[in-house]
């Protein structure tokens, strides 16, 4: 048990995947787990454990933002004994040499957010990932033949903004991409010596303003999380 995740002592596997949609991790739950059991439900915040090709695997949701994800992996790894977590999810292009549906393996988060500051005195505004998952991603989508690319990423802390141009801090750190997670998984996990990685799939082209349809998000995801799914049992 937990604060915000009321799965009992055991209920978690070393290994999750942390989607930012509580329904998405339903989905991926009911679609890819055997003997999946719902541990957690606080605040609808679903966390299924189960097993992928006999492997124990837990998949839950981070919420959306710094704030949340922070939130969710640091009693991940602090109260349930997680070793390692990636994030699959979603973000936006800053340039068209991204495309739709491409999938990225995040490097380093850049950010404005004065979250790994606070919270670990730590002073970077890039945090890169922590532990062997991102070379085992690599590896993974290299076996499986699923085009993956490394890059940086800038995680905001805002949506919604007045001004269209590319941010500050993702200019000064050449982050094609931004979502709002992944500076804080990658804080948390090196403060405390863990394993985190970020895979994300483009779901919106900021400069031009196409995005995936529902249909996409449902299909468009599925070699992001095939990706994390076999990274889990290498
Ligand atoms: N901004 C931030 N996060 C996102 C975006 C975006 O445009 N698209 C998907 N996640």
């Amino acid at each position: 048990m937990s604060l915000h995740i009321n799965a009992t002592q055991g209920a978690i596997a070393k290994n999750v995947l942390l989607a930012g949609d509580p329904l998405r991790a339903k989905y991926i739950a009911e679609k890819f787990l055997q003997n999946a059991l719902l541990v957690s439900q606080t605040r609808n915040i679903f966390y299924f454990t189960g097993t992928y090709k006999s492997q124990p695997l837990t998949v839950g949701a981070s919420g959306m933002g710094c704030a949340s994800i922070g939130i969710y992996s640091y009693e991940l790894y602090t109260d349930f004994n997680v070793d390692c977590i990636i994030r699959i999810g979603t973000c936006g292009a800053y340039t068209t040499d991204l495309k739709l549906l491409d999938v990225l393996n995040v490097n380093f988060a850049a950010s404005e957010s004065t979250y790994a500051k606070y919270a670990w005195g730590i002073e970077d505004d890039a945090i890169a990932y922590q532990g062997n998952a991102f070379e085992k991603i690599n590896e993974t989508a290299a076996t499986l033949n699923i085009p993956l690319q490394s890059c940086a990423v800038h995680s905001s802390d805002t949506f919604y903004r007045s001004h269209a141009a590319i941010p500050l801090i993702a200019a000064k750190n050449n982050c094609p991409a931004v979502e709002m997670e992944a500076f804080a998984l990658f804080a948390n996990a090196r403060h405390l010596k863990k394993t985190a990685a970020t895979l994300l799939t483009v779901s919106d082209i900021l400069p031009t303003h196409e995005n995936i349809t529902a249909d996409q998000r449902e299909t468009g995801l599925l070699p992001m999380i095939n990706i994390a799914l076999e990274t889990i049992i290498r």
